[in-house]
């Protein structure tokens, strides 16, 4: 599976949540350094699924997808100052649970990989493994932006 597969799984499973209102509103949104919420949702999901393919884990695929998706839809700009999310590292894996669960219908898998995703600076650890899969792959994926990518 090259890079033009993994979009297209992606498109596949997740076009809905592509093309909504909240994800829309995430290319505005800046995550790390230059990349926009949007840009970095759709890199984790693609890392998972690079990770799945190489490591050749049998995964639910469509949960893998949405949920990488929809781990990071908090819908604010994080960058700028407010009370209302001032802790925003520990507390926007809940946020983006609630939005998504307002927007989607979600799987027990989806949920699990969004409200555990900051694994271990949120301490409970994650239950599946596409929660797993998206902890690492999330983490690859800022590493990235933050140093390779830059600013
Ligand atoms: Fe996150
Ligand atoms: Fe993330």
């Amino acid at each position: 599976m090259n890079k033009i597969n993994y979009l297209d799984t992606i498109n596949i499973y997740g076009g809905d949540i592509l093309c909504s209102k909240g994800m829309e509103l995430s290319k505005h949104n800046t995550q790390h350094g230059s990349t926009s919420v949007y840009d970095h949702s759709l890199a984790v999901a693609q890392m998972c699924l690079i990770i799945v393919h190489y490591l050749h884990i049998k995964t639910d695929i469509s949960s893998l997808i949405r949920g990488a998706l929809l781990h990071d839809y908090f819908l604010y700009d994080w960058h700028v100052a407010s009370k209302s999310h001032r802790l925003h590292g520990f507390t926007h894996a809940k946020k983006s649970l609630q939005n998504a669960e307002q927007d989607f219908q979600l799987t027990k898998i989806e949920r699990n990989m969004i409200k555990r995703h900051m694994f271990p600076l949120n301490i409970c650890p994650p239950r599946y493994r596409e929660s797993v899969i998206l902890c690492l792959a999330d983490k690859i994926c800022a590493v990235q932006e933050i140093f390779i990518k830059g600013k």
